[in-house]
């Protein structure tokens, strides 16, 4: 959940660490750092809070040096303090480490580096990788061989990037269970967590595979097993264009990222069909099938599912990919486990497709990042197509999951998959279109202590998924849930004004989710409709396009993602980086 950016160049690289650092900002943002090496010494500036802060109080980018690092930081292991920012030195200033991931055995390695005289610092499990690489640098005198004999020593995820003062043009980095890239530019070589720090300068990436070390210099890059053999892979290209990466007139990431819609479930619809039907294919064979992810990526499986079991005939069930080792007792050779995810590193669903994958379980995903863990670890891939997402906020990644879930599904059923997107892209645009009326309601709203959201049916994970962003954003308290749910017990706490969003298509479950609006209007609540059809009992509705039942999420999600946004800017949060959360969680 950090990031971390390293740079070999031949002319000095604190302004494109800086540069590489802002945009890594998203995975963490409580402390940040950077070292350059000059003269023989590692430099270190380094402080909690945003990256712009640190830069104003330190000035990263008047560090000199050709080669450096930087950080920022998610704290896991000791609190938000100038200390526990990384880099981290070693005693004298002989390695710097910049860290992602968590080492579980830091404590034992803590003491017994202690009882050998090393002093520490911080209060972060970081610490011990540079004291455990200095003492196997002091013994080896070889960079690679003191990086990978740490890796020998230490348990749990990381990604590291390490200098040695007295290797100048050198950094070393490795990984395990956390991502590490490599961007090999036109003089200046980089290692980074995620393309996006370094791909103002560079398409031409090489990923690590999983327990892989990396030398980088000027000249190029060497990868080697954890155990020191080399191995030998091409860079490739990576298609995001630098373009994607700029707010354009939006005042925040997560505003143009909703605003994109219209076009990203277009991109997200442009699948190869070969892959497509060997997906559905996977789908309609496996015994048994699970649909997994996190937070958001979760929501999208649950609609995946439910058209699976209703209109397939499928018998599946979507599992938080946290909670899917409670069905490993199903995996098997025949079982397949369908992962959806924008990052493709969230540590848990990594996890819970290892053991899937352990067990014969055939892994399938639908992924945004295509060179991630995710991807590269599945038998087969869909990837969103809907570029970069930068706010912490999932918004456009899932209404392209939805669509992409939907093509499966249409695919399974022998349909014509990605009939009707045009349409839905038209009724995006015409639900961003309720950008002002939404504003207000946040105005009226954003200072509410509870806010609930209801639906029935295909609609359900729309409700799940309102609150959940509301609550991240804006940092009200909300819950989604099933409208049936309500009297038996939500419902006591429903007081006079107290706001309830109602997603409610004209159709199936239409009358049923009205009689809940009037129950909740009979006890005061200020009821917020969003449907295509009016109605009386509705304090407010925001109207929104009726489009095949199917795709329908896709248009109602978008009001709700603008309510969540306003209500961030009414309270004065930045909602590209709400408190206490980052966009990749790679921690379990
Ligand atoms: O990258 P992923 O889709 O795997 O991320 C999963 C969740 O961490 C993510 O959806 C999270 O819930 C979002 N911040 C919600 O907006």
């Amino acid at each position: 959940m950090c990031g971390i950016i390293g740079c070999v160049s031949d002319r000095p690289v604190a302004k494109t660490l800086l540069d590489g650092l802002r945009r890594v900002e998203y995975r963490g943002y409580d402390s940040a750092g950077m070292v350059t090496e000059s003269g023989g010494r590692l430099l270190v500036r380094k402080g909690a809070g945003r990256v712009s802060e640190i830069e104003e109080k330190q000035r990263l980018s008047e560090l000199p040096g050709d080669v450096g690092m930087a950080h920022t930081r998610w704290a896991t292991h000791g609190g938000v303090t100038d200390r526990n920012a990384h880099p981290h030195l070693s005693c004298d200033g002989l390695v710097a480490v910049v860290h992602n991931g968590i080492i579980e055995n830091y404590l034992e390695l803590k003491k017994e580096l202690s009882g050998s005289g090393h002093k520490f610092r911080s209060q972060t499990d970081t610490e011990v990788i540079s004291h455990l690489i200095e003492v196997e640098y002091r013994r080896t005198k070889d960079p690679l061989k003191a990086t990978t004999a740490a890796m020998g020593r230490l348990k749990g995820q990381y990604a590291i990037a390490v200098m040695f003062s007295d290797r100048p043009g050198t950094i070393t980095g490795a990984r395990k269970d956390a991502p590490l890239i490599i961007g090999v530019g036109d003089g200046t070589m980089f290692i980074a967590s995620d393309v996006l720090a370094f791909i103002e300068h560079t398409d031409r990436t090489v990923f690590l595979d999983n327990k892989e070390a990396a030398v980088v210099t000027r000249d190029g890059y060497r990868l080697y097993t954890a155990g020191g053999r080399e191995v030998r892979r091409r860079p490739t290209q990576v298609a995001w264009e630098l373009s994607d990466l700029s707010k354009a007139d939006f005042a925040h990431y997560t505003l143009k990222e909703i605003s994109e819609q219209p076009q990203t479930v277009v991109s997200a619809a442009l699948q190869d069909s070969k892959t497509l039907g060997e997906f559905a294919g996977l789908v309609k064979r496996a015994e048994p099938l699970f649909i997994t992810g996190s937070g958001t990526s979760y929501h999208a499986g649950l609609l995946m599912k439910s058209r699976l079991n209703r209109e397939a005939g499928i018998a599946c069930e979507a599992i938080i990919s946290g909670e899917l080792k409670e069905h490993a007792g199903f995996f098997g050779r025949g079982s397949v486990v369908v992962a959806l995810s924008q990052s493709g590193e969230t540590a848990d669903v990594l996890e819970a497709v290892k053991r899937a994958k352990k067990k014969g379980a055939k892994v399938l995903s639908i992924v945004n990042a295509a060179g991630s863990t995710l991807a590269r670890e599945s038998d087969a891939v869909l990837l969103l197509n809907c570029g970069p997402e930068v706010g912490v906020a999932a918004t456009k990644s899932f209404t392209a999951q939805v669509v992409v879930a939907n093509l499966v599904v249409d695919s399974v059923l022998g349909g014509r998959p990605g009939q009707g997107v045009a349409e839905v892209s038209q009724a995006v645009r015409g639900a961003l279109g309720t950008e002002a009326e939404v504003k207000r309601l946040a105005s009226k709203y954003a200072r509410a202590p509870d806010f609930y959201f209801v639906a029935r049916g295909y609609q359900t994970p729309v409700a799940l998924e309102g609150a959940l962003k509301l609550k991240e954003l804006s940092y009200v308290h909300a819950e989604g849930m099933a409208a049936s749910e309500l009297k038996h017990g939500t419902l006591a706490l429903i007081e006079k004004g107290t706001p309830v969003v109602v997603i409610n298509p004209s159709g199936e479950s239409h009358a049923e989710s009205l009689s809940s609006a009037e129950e909740l209007r009979a006890r005061g609540a200020d009821v917020i409709g969003v449907s295509d059809k009016a109605d009386e009992v509705y304090t407010h509705t925001i109207k929104v396009q009726r489009v095949p039942r199917k795709l329908m999420p896709v248009v109602e999600v978008v009001p709700l993602q603008l309510l969540a946004y306003h209500a961030a800017v009414v309270r004065k949060n930045d909602p590209d980086y709400p408190r206490n959360l980052a966009k990749s969680v790679t921690v379990k």
